[in-house]
């Protein structure tokens, strides 16, 4: 079994590690004594799609579970790309899809199982999941801290709880059908639709706070960020994964708001 997934604070690979492992200590447990029958349970490999071997590991298995952060009911332009530039690979290929998000997005799992399926895939079922929101520069969604850990131990236990179906045969399907498609694209998918369908030039460093530290580079999925002279520069390709804006040692970094609100990634709430 393969895992893959994309990232920006940790939410989305924290699920899908918590899926797989969960799937394997039920798979075990039902093998017993019989390691034979542990199938496609015996290895469990988990790929980002930074990694330059995700897409070879893709080619190579017959079954996955895939994990993604929703953006505006939406897919980000990284995960979209990657789909797109290896459409090769999906054909006949058995995927569950998570998707991870701050409230609500509808049809997140939906959106990328019919990409997905555009390229042959055949989706066996889908996860929402509600985790901590990512948007650091943004009031809107921000929950105290402690708040912010229930969620995540709740979160848990539901990707427990549908990894066990998933062994057992019964997938979740959620965001999968067509009313689910219906209320992401009526909740805001058509409102929203302009934000992920390119790459972003509106991320924002401010030179006075930062001290060129370089970490925002390093962290770039995109290579979006550049140092030159100790300043660190934005360009035109960020896809919106708030890795930076959540990791910036001086909260330097905004995008789509004026100033840092909350710095948020997953380690935070564990
Ligand atoms: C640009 C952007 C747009 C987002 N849009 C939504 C949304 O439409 N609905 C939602 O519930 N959460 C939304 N979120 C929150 C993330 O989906 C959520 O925090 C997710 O778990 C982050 O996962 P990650 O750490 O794997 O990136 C958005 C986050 C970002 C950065
Ligand atoms: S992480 Fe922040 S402080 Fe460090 S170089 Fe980037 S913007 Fe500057
Ligand atoms: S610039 Fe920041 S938010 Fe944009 S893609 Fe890079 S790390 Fe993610």
């Amino acid at each position: 079994m393969v895992g893959v997934y994309f990232s920006g604070t940790g939410n989305s690979k924290y699920i899908l590690e918590v899926f797989l492992k969960s799937c394997q200590e039920k798979a075990v447990a039902l093998a017993g004594e019989d390691k034979s029958r542990l199938g496609k349970w015996e290895s469990v490999m988990t790929f980002s799609i930074e990694n330059e071997v995700a897409a070879e590991a893709i080619k190579a298995a017959s079954e996955l579970v895939i994990s993604y952060p929703v953006q505006y009911s939406n897919i980000p332009k990284i995960l979209v790309d990657f789909v797109v530039s290896h459409q090769e690979i999906w054909a006949g290929k058995k995927v569950f899809v998570i998707a991870t998000m701050g409230l609500f997005s509808g049809d997140g799992a939906g959106m990328l199982a019919r990409l997905l399926q555009k390229y042959g895939a055949v989706i066996s079922g889908g996860l929402h999941v509600k985790m901590p929101d990512s948007i650091g520069d943004e009031k809107a969604l921000k929950r105290p801290l402690e708040v912010n850990k229930q969620l995540v131990r709740d979160a848990k236990m539901k990707t427990k709880q549908a990894a066990e179906q998933f062994v057992d045969g019964r997938p979740l399907q959620e965001g999968l059908s067509f009313m689910s498609h219906l209320a992401g694209l009526f909740g805001q998918r058509l409102y929203f639709r302009n934000k992920t369908r390119n790459y972003t030039d509106k991320l924002k460093i401010d030179a006075d706070k930062c001290i060129g530290c370089g970490k925002c580079e390093q962290l770039c999925p995109m290579k979006n960020i550049i140092m030159n002279n100790k300043t660190a520069t934005s360009g035109d390709k960020c896809t919106m994964c708030y890795r930076c804006v959540n990791q910036c040692p001086k909260q330097a970094i905004t995008l789509l708001g004026k100033r840092v609100v909350e710095q948020s990634i997953i380690e935070k709430y564990l």
